[in-house]
């Protein structure tokens, strides 16, 4: 028995012990206002109308020219999408809305110095700030479409700007998240081919100025490491004539966008009319081996399936003003902060800074200044602001009529808090699954026409046609637990991983695909990496990674990743990182390490250890402890057992250790381990079933 064919049964047990909670019913005025509030889009997107039922998506689109065929199906699993159709993401975004919302705000850029004034970008500006950027891209920086360009960019209005200057000339943008390392955004521009590097001196987090720049310098030097040359990086800065970073701007290099744009002024460039197939951007996530993976997402099947989702799933008008707290450095702003809502022609705020800056009052300031009607966050966030600050919302008058939650299973008590004193029951909620590679919703209620069930992401999202199958790939009953899979193709998922098309098979699709030469997309499930249950009504709980891969805080990190950044530390033999509940974040990351021979286990090498996780990956998967031990417990084959290490880590059963080479090991490790951690104060709560389960089951695929 290999480790993938262990355990289903500890996760079918859990659905027996799953309480199944009440329906929550959304509010008359929400229902009288929804964008979908006729139960006939259900046939509409019925199985027997697919694929044709998306062509009500991209009709929400401006096409310069209209498609020829909605889904061309022949290359499995290569999907394409509205194929022969031609447009322009950045002209959907922003020119078409010049006629009759030019002087409307389309961002509203909040900064996190509270002293500082929201600062809004109407269309008009928009449109003009876009088309010189465009041309600075064009005629300065030599790019065409095509071309790949790395950003690396914080939370400030001259990101989306940059991303829809780049799909104006069909240059694929590759934004990486700021909070990632220089190195990580070095392999990134390697992985991706990228010439050029568009940054920023610096940002404000958590009330300090950070030093951004000296992150590209890093960038560049990896990347060069591995055979990449970057010949311009344009640096925005956080403050006009001012430079907050320390490190030397390098000539003929490094050049600041506000004196080369000088030249661009007024200039108009006509927005490219792109094949709907070609590729609009990348976003990297983290898989089950080192080198992460560069989802590339279209330009017409994406954007059709953004602007869809975002009028009938986040109930985008015109008129309402939307605040998507996420990051656009992840999938989830691109889809939801940027393209989704610019495309409907809302009003989109972007805040710079931590949620909690200066006090857990802050988002319900900007909500009540701004007056936003729909609010967007992650469980991370709401479990944060409701430890530090319960009674925050009821202090200001501010009114949402919708919110979403992402990224991680919420609990159902959280959930209430959310519904109950930040929607102040007024507003609905949907909780949205889905992925960096799905490009948008997958699992949602649709909020006028299904009621919330907390602690579930409610049905499948129109014209997702799940199905959750056992590890042969047979479909197991409702409320059993196995592998979520989408049995069709549909607009928003990605095109490929970039450079990597065998992995894009390999990883999605060989599971569950019985003939790699069936040219039938029924043959091709996409398989997603996450345990879930369907109830006997259709309602999906998702119960998390079925993979190598820890969901810290709403984002996804690869063990691999953690642990190849420990093994840089040359005394370091070997390492293994493992999740461990966390109250907050949901998950933290625990690294194990053991020595080379005749070095000692001290402080010292764990903060080495730390400090290589943040340079190799970023601050976001600082370990929350690091264990020097004298060996892993290992499988007679030479396997690291990352499960039963989670289980130490976590305070929970290690389950049979007889059949490993090193029994003993456990007991030691265990008494080590957790003795620090009683010494520390840092015992977790008792676990879940499901937490259980995926603690004692983690680490699977090995
Ligand atoms: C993984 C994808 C989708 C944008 C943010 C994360 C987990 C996502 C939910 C949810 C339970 C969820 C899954 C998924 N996940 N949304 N509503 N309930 N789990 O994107 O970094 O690609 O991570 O996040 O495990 O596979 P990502």
């Amino acid at each position: 028995m290999t480790e993938s064919q262990q355990d289903p049964v500890s996760e079918s047990q859990i659905a027996v012990h799953w309480r199944e909670e009440e329906y929550i019913y959304p509010p008359e005025s929400f229902v009288q206002q929804a964008n979908a509030a006729d139960p006939a889009i259900f046939d509409r997107f019925d199985e027997k109308n697919f694929p044709d039922c998306f062509v009500e998506y991209a009709e929400m689109l401006s096409w310069d020219k209209k498609w020829d065929t909605v889904l061309d199906a022949s290359n499995p699993p290569f999907w394409k999408w509205f194929t022969g159709g031609r447009l322009n993401a950045s002209y959907n975004c922003v020119d078409r809305h010049l006629a009759d919302k030019a002087n409307k705000a389309a961002l509203i850029w909040v900064p996190e110095p509270e002293s500082a004034e929201p600062v809004a970008i109407t269309y008009r500006d928009l449109y003009h700030r876009v088309n010189e950027f465009a041309a600075l891209l064009r005629d300065f920086a030599g790019l065409k479409a095509g071309d790949r360009v790395t950003l690396h960019m914080p939370m400030v209005a001259e990101l989306p700007v940059v991303m829809l200057a780049c799909a104006r000339l069909g240059v694929v943008h590759s934004e990486v998240f700021g909070g990632f390392s220089g190195n990580a955004c070095g392999t990134r521009i390697a992985d991706s081919g990228s010439r050029v590097l568009i940054t920023m001196d610096g940002y404000y987090r958590s009330g300090t100025l950070v030093d951004h720049k000296v992150k590209a310098d890093e960038a560049l030097a990896e990347a060069a490491k591995q055979g990449q040359e970057v010949d311009k990086v344009l640096v925005w800065r956080r403050h006009a004539g001012e430079y907050a970073s320390q490190t030397p701007m390098v000539t003929g290099r490094d050049f600041f966008v506000d004196e080369v744009i000088a030249q661009y002024r007024g200039q108009i460039v006509d927005p490219v009319p792109l094949p709907s197939e070609a590729p609009l951007f990348l976003m990297y996530t983290s898989g089950t081996t080192g080198r992460p993976k560069g989802a590339q997402h279209s330009t017409g099947g994406y954007l059709s399936y953004v602007t869809g989702t975002s009028r009938y799933y986040q109930d985008i008008h015109p008129e309402d003003t939307y605040w998507c707290m996420a990051d656009i450095g992840w999938i989830t702003g691109h889809s939801y902060i940027v393209y989704g809502p610019l495309s409907l022609g809302t009003t989109t705020v972007i805040y710079e800074g931590t949620p909690n800056y200066p006090d857990a009052g802050r988002p319900w300031r900007i909500a009540e200044r701004l007056g936003v009607n729909i609010f967007h966050t992650s469980p991370t966030a709401i479990r944060m602001l409701r430890k530090v600050g319960p009674d925050e919302p009821a202090k200001y008058d501010y009114h949402f009529k919708h919110m979403t939650t992402v990224g991680e299973p919420i609990e159902p008590e959280v959930w209430r808090w959310y519904h109950k004193t930040v929607g102040k029951g007024e507003a609905v909620i949907v909780d949205t699954w889905w992925q960096t590679e799905t490009g948008g919703f997958l699992g949602s209620s649709l909020p006028a026409l299904k009621p919330m069930k907390p602690g579930s992401c409610g049905p499948a999202v129109i014209g997702i046609f799940p199905a959750i199958y056992d590890e042969t790939g047979e479909e197991v009953p409702d409320g059993k637990a196995g592998n979520i899979c989408i049995r069709n193709p549909w607009p928003g998922i990605m095109q490929t991983i970039w450079g990597q098309p065998e992995r894009f098979i390999s990883v999605y699709y060989e599971k569950y695909n019985k003939d790699p030469d069936s040219k039938d997309w029924h043959d091709w499930p996409y398989f997603a990496g996450d345990g879930a249950v369907r109830a006997p009504d259709g309602y999906y709980r998702i119960l998390g990674r079925v993979d190598d891969v820890i969901n810290v805080a709403g984002h996804r990190l690869g063990t691999k990743e953690i642990e190849s950044a420990a093994l840089t530390v040359p005394e370091v033999a070997e390492a293994a990182a493992v999740p461990v509940i966390d109250d907050i974040r949901g998950r933290a990351v625990e690294v194990y390490v053991s020595l080379k021979p005749g070095y000692e286990a001290n402080q010292e090498m764990v903060d080495k250890v730390t400090r290589s996780v943040e340079v190799e990956i970023g601050k976001i998967a600082r370990p929350k402890n690091v264990w020097i031990v004298q060996d892993m417990p290992k499988t007679r084959s030479g396997k690291i057992m990352r499960r039963v290490i989670a289980a130490v880590s976590n305070f929970t059963d290690t389950g049979d250790v007889t059949t490993l080479a090193n029994p003993e090991i456990v007991d030691q490790i265990r008494h080590e381990v957790q003795s620090a951690k009683v010494a520390r104060g840092d015992v977790p709560r008792e676990l879940t079933e499901t937490e259980r389960a995926e603690i004692q089951s983690f680490g699977k695929e090995e």
